[in-house]
């Protein structure tokens, strides 16, 4: 039985390209070390279940499933995420190349605020780890709806993942420490010395992803 083994996905830009908003070297061990396990731990189990699979090993197999579901989930997540965002200055992260999705926004939230704020209100609510996501709904009505998912569980049912935002403590614990608002709220952009733990060498604290993050997400799903 072939195994199909899964590998890291290139970015589509620099490490530091999106600073300041998120620092080179926090996309470097999220996009090296923290996505690069959920690979290799999914090839793993993958293998694994193959295995035990051809020699009849049920037991094996069902031990196997929270194991190919989180790493598996970990590794689709990320490289949706990743596609998410765009340097600030470039093209893709103004919502004007956006124009259908930013009107159906309107249309769902009232505005692009509104809904930005709906959707830092659902991320914060996030108990542990886990993702926020703009989706679209399966069915005739394609409404967008904001849901999240625990752990490293992706959107499925049908439902389409416009973008998602990572809300585990890896995407930003070394710029924002313990202040996570700062890291989904957009505005105001809180300075370096905002934060009770801004010394350079303990914690970047370089301003925010959120326009990453939200505004540049925006831009890059134009199926909608
Ligand atoms: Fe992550």
């Amino acid at each position: 039985m072939a195994v199909t083994t899964y590998s890291l996905p290139k970015l589509p830009y620099a490490y530091d390209a999106l600073e300041p908003a998120i620092s080179g070297q926090i996309m470097e061990l999220h996009h090296s070390k923290h996505h690069q396990a959920y690979v290799t731990n999914l090839n793993k189990a993958l293998q694994s279940h193959v295995a035990a699979a051809t020699a009849g090993d049920i037991a094996t197999q069902i031990a196997l499933q929270p194991v190919i579901r989180f790493n598996g989930g970990g590794h689709i997540n990320h490289s949706l995420f990743w596609l998410n965002l765009a340097p600030t200055a470039s093209a893709e992260a103004n919502p004007d190349s956006a124009r259908a999705l930013v009107a159906e926004i309107d249309k769902t939230w009232g505005s692009l605020d509104a809904f930005k704020k709906a959707f830092a209100a659902a991320l914060l609510a996030i108990q542990g780890s886990g993702w926020g996501w703009l989706v679209r709904e399966d069915g005739p009505a394609r409404s967008l709806r904001i849901v999240t998912t625990k752990d490293q569980d992706p959107v499925v049912g049908g439902e389409v993942p416009v973008f998602g935002v990572d809300m585990w403590e890896h995407a930003y614990y070394l710029q924002v420490c313990a202040h996570l608002t700062p890291f989904v709220t957009p505005n105001p952009l809180p300075s370096r010395g905002s934060f009770p733990c801004g010394s350079m060498s303990l914690c970047l604290c370089v301003s925010l992803p959120c326009y990453a993050c939200v505004h540049a997400s925006l831009s890059s799903h134009r199926e909608c």
